[in-house]
């Protein structure tokens, strides 16, 4: 189910007051998935795009938000916006974006991080840092100045949402919230108390 035209346009009102107030990172949202026994994790990822299909971020499918997500594909996902005093929080479905669009997004990616994401056995553990930059090295030789393609465990998933809650920082505790909710196909808006 595609994402309303009304949420699409006050996430953008929102994301541009949040890096106009000097927000740091505006793109960074705080990622939740569990697996399929309900045990829940957490981290920091980055929004690369956003359409009527959702909210897109790129990681590596083997880590431990990608085996949750390939167990149990549904995320909550938080943007906390300080400077501007606003939150976003999504609840939703998650879906790999197809390999044109993943393929797509890696091109635009510095080498370097192209490396990195070959270097990496993100979540896994890592003996010592030395381990990691040997592989960065080797890698390096092995693409020598050649393109460096997709490595086939990283891609873009998208949150598409069921509900967005838009916060807004008010006096006295008193803030403002509006919970957007997806429902038979119709999203409907209700205000919420603090
Ligand atoms: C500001 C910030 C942005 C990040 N962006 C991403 C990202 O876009 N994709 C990603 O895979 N990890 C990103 N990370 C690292 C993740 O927070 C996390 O450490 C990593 O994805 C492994 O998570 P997992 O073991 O829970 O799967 C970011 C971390 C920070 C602090």
């Amino acid at each position: 189910m595609s994402l309303s035209e009304e949420i699409i346009r006050e996430f953008n009102k929102a994301f541009k007051k949040a890096r106009v107030s000097g927000e740091p990172e505006p793109t960074a949202m705080v990622l939740a998935t569990s697996d399929c026994n309900g045990s829940v994790t957490s981290r920091t990822v980055l929004l690369k795009a956003l359409d009527e299909n959702g909210f897109v971020f790129f990681t590596n499918t083997q880590s431990t938000k990608g085996r949750q997500l390939a167990t149990c594909p549904r995320a909550a996902a938080t943007f906390l916006w300080k400077a501007s005093g606003c939150q976003v929080q999504l609840v939703g479905t998650v879906t790999c974006v197809d390999n044109e669009a993943a393929d797509a997004y890696f091109s635009t990616r510095d080498r370097s991080s192209q490396i990195g994401a070959w270097a990496s056995d993100q979540s896994a553990p890592l003996d010592s840092r030395e381990t990691l930059l040997k592989r960065v090295r080797d890698l390096e030789e092995k693409f020598d100045s050649r393109e460096v393609p997709r490595p086939p465990h990283w891609t873009g998933y998208v949150l598409n949402p069921e509900t967005v809650e838009f916060w807004w920082q008010r006096e006295f505790r008193l803030h403002d919230r509006f919970l957007y909710t997806l429902e038979d196909g119709t999203w409907t808006k209700q205000r919420l108390n603090p």
